[in-house]
């Protein structure tokens, strides 16, 4: 652990006093950021048919308003039949969504903020029942309706179920092209930078997974071999925009459907998964867990922290900072109470273990939060309500 994790809520009062190496600059690549504080990825289904309206312009231009340094935007769909989880979650493609996205970010430029979006592919966990992608519709890849490394679901202690053929080279190649016209799309908007979500048991962890990854060929065997597909994916992004476009790489040792499931058990595994990325072109990594405090393989340090000693790369961490509950625990419908554990957060921003702090429910619930932080001020609490008001 980073230090003695919080155990107890005294007072929804933050202690301002040692916040300002929070809000010291810092670079990720090219892109100078004026503090370490980022809005995390936060999927919300509030963009109706895929189009980022007012609303999603608004909701964002608050937290730039209010001083987050970085924003992140909620995962959105590549340009591909098979990406799509949820028909109300944005699309990066079509006119539509781009002229949505456009809308977005002016109005975080003109509050002074910068943002990435969120590129996201969901693999073989997309829901067959939804449409998705209109307009890019395979008629013969309807059949099936998802695309992943071997067609296998399950893993991580939940029965292994093949659902379908294992993804084409073809397929994998018209994914990564993809990712690639998706990144394109993002310089020609104007943003700051792309994330590829490759975390939490989707396409690009499938991939990496040696349980939903059983492929033969180049994309499948040891965990470097595992890692080819990301690879790709951001070698192709780097061909689309170049070397100065800044771009990150979300990843997590665990999984959606198992917290349990881990792709490495040793540093030096983790080594064998990331340092690929570095070569491929990264510029940074967002490593997610439910809990920053945690540290990673049995260490006091973080999977940020180890992630940043192994690639010599700038790390974003994230996990219920200033929250007293993780996500899971929202998932099973309770509410979460603010809880100060930033003095966690500053002494290791202050060691250097990582670069930035992914802010995610409590932003939603203070959209002012670099303000409150500053000020030493009081948090609201955040409610599961708070998904579907945006705010
Ligand atoms: C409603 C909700 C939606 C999320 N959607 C995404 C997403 O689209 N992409 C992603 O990488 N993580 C997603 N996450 C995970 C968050 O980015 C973050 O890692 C997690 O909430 C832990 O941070 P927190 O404890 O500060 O909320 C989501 C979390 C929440 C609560």
């Amino acid at each position: 652990m980073l230090g003695h994790a919080p155990t107890t809520a005294t007072s929804n009062r933050l202690h301002g006093t040692r916040s300002g190496v929070l809000f010291t600059p810092t670079k990720l690549g090219s892109l100078e950021l004026k503090n370490r504080i980022v809005m995390a990825p936060m999927t919300r289904a509030m963009s109706a048919q895929g189009i980022p309206g007012e609303n999603v312009a608004h909701y964002y231009r608050r937290r730039a308003e209010a001083g987050v340094g970085l924003i992140i935007s909620e995962g959105s769909f590549i340009p591909h039949w098979s990406a799509s989880h949820e028909e109300n979650a944005p699309r990066f493609y079509g006119d539509d969504a781009l002229a949505g996205w456009n809308r977005v970010i002016d109005e975080v430029h003109a509050a002074g903020g910068r943002m990435f979006p969120q590129l996201w592919h969901v693999g073989l966990v997309r829901k067959p029942q939804v449409e998705g992608a209109s307009g890019l519709f395979d008629e013969d890849a309807e059949a099936s309706r998802r695309l992943g490394p071997s067609g296998i679901i399950g893993g991580g202690g939940l029965p292994l179920a093949q659902v379908r053929a294992p993804a084409t080279e073809r397929e994998i190649g018209e994914i990564i092209e993809a990712y690639g016209n998706a990144a394109a799309s993002a310089k020609q908007l104007g943003f700051d930078g792309v994330e590829i979500h490759g975390a939490h048991g989707y396409l690009i962890d499938q991939f990496l997974w040696a349980e939903t990854n059983k492929r033969s060929d180049q994309y499948g065997g040891d965990r470097t071999k595992r890692s080819r597909f990301g690879v790709e994916v951001i070698q192709e992004i780097r061909r689309r925009v170049g070397w100065e476009f800044p771009v990150t790489l979300r990843l997590s040792t665990w999984k959606n459907q198992s917290y349990a499931a881990s792709l490495a058990t040793t540093p030096s595994e983790w080594a064998e998964i990331v340092t690929p990325f570095v070569t491929a072109g990264v510029d940074g990594f967002h490593l997610s867990q439910r809990r920053f405090w945690e540290g990673a393989f049995g260490t006091e340090l973080n999977l940020a922290g180890w992630t940043k000693k192994l690639t010599g790369k700038p790390t974003i961490t994230v996990g219920s900072v200033t929250l007293n509950n993780s996500m899971a625990e929202m998932l099973q419908g309770k509410d979460s109470e603010p809880e100060d554990n930033l003095a966690l957060v500053y002494s290791a921003l202050e060691r250097g273990d990582f670069d930035l702090v992914a802010v995610g429910r409590a932003l939603l619930a203070n959209p002012d939060w670099p303000e409150k932080i500053r000020k030493g001020a009081t948090l609201r609490s955040y409610t599961r309500s708070m998904l579907t008001n945006l705010d």
